[in-house]
């Protein structure tokens, strides 16, 4: 969470810096601020989004400065407000740091630096680490650099960092331990931020930071990058970037997350392009094939992830039994992370991750390796940790996802293990040759049946209309469908703020079903499936206690439409795919219904999208 962006060069750093940090937004939007080196500091933070900085430093006319960081944060410790709004001056002002991450020991830090006389104004750890830094460099006589990584060996938690001085124009140190940072290389201008969307526009040459690196990015034309660890020196590697400024603009939608849904046909397309060969029944994963071994005589895979990851690894738990007769568990990686779970060289970890940079899955990832489980990373964000740290993987190639409320990323993960499951399944000898093939052909027309789904768009206005001032909502689906329901839940509590819960639909009777009445809104994905019969025997229990059903149904399947009070069809799909079409209802209805409440649907409340603290 939280997002920085720095700037060192000849341009105006203000506009960049407000840029930057208006595509960062979406890492936590509780407060923004810069720094600006124009001689003198100016710091300028408010509370609230990055309009709300952009106001307040239209009012004060800083002098043009070449160099600045800035923040956008999403708090973790102090409430968001001005004070605790990053950059955090050192005592003696000297020192500005803009930080993301969490400093865990910081009150053992804090109470250190107060006895030597130091005070902290705000409640934040970023504060105490900038103090820190100060106190070593005052007693040390230490440079910005140095001071900086003794305090980095000091201190216990997670950072992305950028530290500058008043009396230096022409430097920004950086770190990162935990948090990612990229710096862009342009022709003698340097970007420094949390991904690589502030800078797109400027330059297509990166330098990823590695974790426990400092850098010390300099107006001479140098980029210095060292172990903080070991102070050894170690040369940057340079990559070229393939991001389009399109994919993170708006392309006319009122917001990113009805661009993404609409997306999906397109982005679950790119997911299978170059890997899947219908004609020859051929599934190419290159991270799969040099590690087959792994997966074919694997006794267990276990699946980490978090939020709509974790949803998309349930729906993994029935491809790859289903298909590939291989055990599997799926884990909230916070939960596994803190057990003494159980892994052996015999497990194939798989962890799902959009960002590929949250916390918890990240040192759930940690955990299985250390106890000697292969490791596969599906990731969204190229060069992200977690794909960085796996043994292989397999990008989804979803593109840049940044509403917060997950939609296109999900699918591209569900296409990614649906190949993975049916590659897994013909190397294992588990499926037939006719039923893989019938699914590869499928999988080929998923992109037009999706695009079908969208159509619903329509369909989904009078109920978005007819519920949006619902105080709950239950979701109901089963086998495949179980997930999905988990995950419109989830979509329509993120963004609309209404209280959801998902179910399987057989446990309604187990406890859901006496929150039933006339004002409870039932969403039952009841698409054709083996479980058809049973889930219309569910709904005809809902109706009996007067509770309204939204259904999501196959395209002419009278028998539920005739009973529900609302149906939304989609094309007929084998259940295994049904996944990547029923969620697309159910985002859309989350969706109108966030925009009738007047909800900020790519910014939802109290969230963020990219989750580095634990
Ligand atoms: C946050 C986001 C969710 C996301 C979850 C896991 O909570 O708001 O949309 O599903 O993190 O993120 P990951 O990047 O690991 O998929």
């Amino acid at each position: 969470m939280c997002g920085i962006v720095g700037y060192i060069g000849n341009r105006d750093a203000y506009p960049i810096l407000i840029k930057g940090l208006q595509r960062l937004e979406y890492r936590g939007y509780d407060s923004t601020g810069v720094a600006l080196q124009n001689g003198a500091l100016t710091i300028v933070k408010r509370l609230g989004k990055v309009r709300a900085l952009e106001e307040a430093l239209a009012a004060q006319k800083p002098a043009t400065a070449t160099l600045g960081i800035g923040h956008t944060r999403w708090a973790t410790h102090g409430r968001p407000s001005d004070l605790n709004a990053h950059p955090h001056s050192s005592n003696s002002g000297e020192l500005v740091i803009v930080h993301n991450g969490i400093i865990e020991n910081y009150e053992s830090l804090k109470r250190a630096l107060e006895q030597k006389g130091f005070v902290c104004k705000s409640q934040t750890d970023t504060e105490v680490l900038v103090n820190l830094i100060e106190h070593l460099q005052q007693r040390d006589g230490l440079s910005l650099k140095e001071a900086a990584r003794l305090a980095f060996n000091e201190v216990v938690g997670a950072y992305a960092v950028a530290v500058i001085e008043r009396n230096n124009p022409d430097e920004i140190v950086i770190a990162r331990r935990g948090s990612p940072l990229v710096i862009g290389l342009g022709a003698d201008e340097y970007f420094i931020a949390s991904d690589a969307s502030p800078f797109i526009e400027y330059t297509q040459q990166a330098v990823y930071l590695a974790d426990g690196d400092l850098a010390v990015v300099s107006r001479q034309n140098a980029v210095e990058m060292r172990r903080i660890q070991s102070n050894h020196i170690v040369s940057p590697s340079v990559q070229a970037l393939k991001l389009d400024l399109a994919h993170i603009e708006k392309g006319g939608y009122p917001h990113f997350m009805l661009k993404e849904i609409h997306e999906q046909p397109r982005s679950v397309c790119d997911t299978l392009r170059g890997r899947l060969r219908i004609d020859e029944g051929i599934i190419k994963m290159a991270g799969v094939w040099d590690h087959r071994e792994k997966f074919e005589n694997a006794d267990r895979l276990l699946i980490l992830a978090c939020g709509t990851s974790w949803h998309a690894g349930l729906i993994a738990e029935y491809l790859f039994e289903d298909l590939a007769r291989i055990p599997v568990e799926v884990e909230y990686a916070s939960e596994f992370r803190y057990r003494n779970p159980i892994v052996t060289d015999g497990d194939a970890i798989i962890a799902i991750s959009q960002s590929g940079e949250t916390a918890d899955t990240l040192a759930a990832l940690e955990l299985a390796k250390e106890r000697g489980a292969f490791t596969f990373g599906i990731c969204n964000v190229v060069g992200s940790s977690i794909a960085r740290m796996t043994d292989a993987g397999a990008y989804t190639h979803a593109g840049p996802e940044i509403g917060v409320a997950s939609t296109k990323a999900f699918t591209a993960q569900l296409a990614v293990l649906v190949l993975l499951a049916l590659k897994m399944a013909k190397h294992r000898g588990t499926i037939d040759q006719s039923r893989y093939r019938a699914l590869c052909t499928e999988l080929g027309t998923l992109s037009e049946k999706m695009r079908q789904a969208l159509h619903a768009a329509a369909q989904i206005k009078p109920i978005s209309q007819r519920y949006k001032d619902a105080k709950n909502c239950l979701y109901l689906g089963r086998g495949y469908n179980f997930p999905v329901a988990l995950e419109g839940a989830l979509k329509l509590k993120e963004i609309s703020y209404i209280h959801a819960e998902g179910y399987p639909a057989a446990e309604m009777k187990h406890g859901p079903i006496a929150l039933i009445d006339e004002d409870m809104p039932v969403v039952v994905i009841a698409t054709q499936t083996r479980h058809h019969d049973k889930i219309l025997s569910n709904i005809q229990e809902i109706k009996a206690r007067k509770g309204q059903i939204i259904a999501v149904v196959t395209a002419g399947d009278r028998a539920v439409e005739q009973l529900a009070d609302y149906s939304i069809a989609v094309p007929a799909v084998s259940e295994e795919l049904a996944p990547l079409l029923t969620v697309i209802p159910l985002q859309l209805l989350s969706y109108q219904i966030a925009v009738l409440r007047g909800a900020d649907v790519d910014q939802p409340r109290n969230l963020a999208k990219s989750v580095t603290v634990e």
